[in-house]
């Protein structure tokens, strides 16, 4: 039994099916990943890809949207700009109707970055992206939540898009297939447990291939074995009280202007929220009373 792969119909580009939507919860809920098909047009994809490859060529990406260098890769918040504010990326009928499926009406973008493992990069520790933890202290002393949590539905999905095909030899993204249910335990298990209790898996395939991971799914980059840089794009989905720990420090960690942003239909703004573009600025600066 592998991850699963969702082609979608065309009777699902509009609205999928509630048989496509639930075999999408279904593996999320099993696997803690599902992978995709054919989620976005390839013409779309390549235009996005010719914006990140140009921003990286550039130098700026790792300039001004550095969010971590790991392990030879590096990650960097991408700018709602040019292509990446085409509907068809960020609110895809089908991406919608999944997520709202998994995440509730209401899910908010977290963060768009995109992951670029250099020539050469070496495996990436294996990892989650957010445990959320119930420690408290008393008297110094730290006490664990030891309730099951095994159970509980997402708060943050990974939307993964490769931006070039992914081979064993570029470095696809390792998935511990189903590990999400072992992440929020009072003792998280280590990595020996992992590979022991849950398969791996390589995500791997033509451009055009993309896959949502559980953000509780224990996971990593494998080596770029290649002369090429191995681009892909890390779009995160969050319920809208969930708040990304990993770019806590990092600002903006959404970023679409105030311009793109009232481009963007009324129906899909909601989405970016969580953008500093979204918020009312009280007490603005130099304004006295
Ligand atoms: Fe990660």
């Amino acid at each position: 039994m592998a991850i699963p792969t969702i082609e979608f119909t065309k009777q699902d580009a509009k609205t999928p099916s509630s048989r496509t939507l639930r075999k999408v919860r279904s593996a999320m809920e099993r696997d803690g990943a599902v992978a995709f098909a054919n989620l976005f047009p390839l013409p779309l994809l390549k235009r996005l890809r010719a914006e990140v490859l140009r921003r990286h060529a550039s130098g700026e990406l790792h300039a001004r949207g550095l969010v971590r260098d790991i392990a030879g890769r590096y990650a960097a918040v991408v700018p709602f700009e040019g292509p990446f504010l085409d509907p068809r990326f960020y609110a895809d009928p089908k991406l919608r109707a999944m997520l709202a499926g998994l995440l509730g009406e209401d899910y908010r973008i977290s963060s768009l970055e995109t992951v670029i493992a250099m020539p050469g990069a070496y495996r990436q520790h294996q990892h989650i992206d957010a445990p959320i933890r119930f420690d408290r202290s008393v008297g110094g002393k730290k006490i664990v939540f030891r309730g099951d949590l095994s159970g509980l539905p997402p708060y943050a999905v990974t939307l993964c898009v490769p931006l070039c095909d992914v081979t064993e030899e570029n470095g696809p993204t390792a998935i511990w297939r189903g590990s999400h249910r072992a992440a929020l335990r009072a003792r998280p298990p280590g990595e020996r447990e992992i590979a022991r209790r849950f398969p791996v898996e390589h995500m791997k395939g033509p451009l055009g291939r993309s896959f949502f991971f559980d953000y509780r799914t224990f996971h990593g980059g494998m080596p770029n074995h290649t002369a090429q840089p191995r681009p892909v794009l890390m779009f995160v989905f969050t319920r809208s009280w969930f708040r990304d720990p990993n770019t806590a420090d990092v600002f903006p960690r959404l970023l679409v202007s105030k311009r793109s942003l009232a481009r963007i239909p009324a129906r899909h703004r909601e989405l970016f929220h969580l953008a500093p573009a979204s918020r009312r600025a009280l007490w603005a600066a130099g304004k006295k009373r």
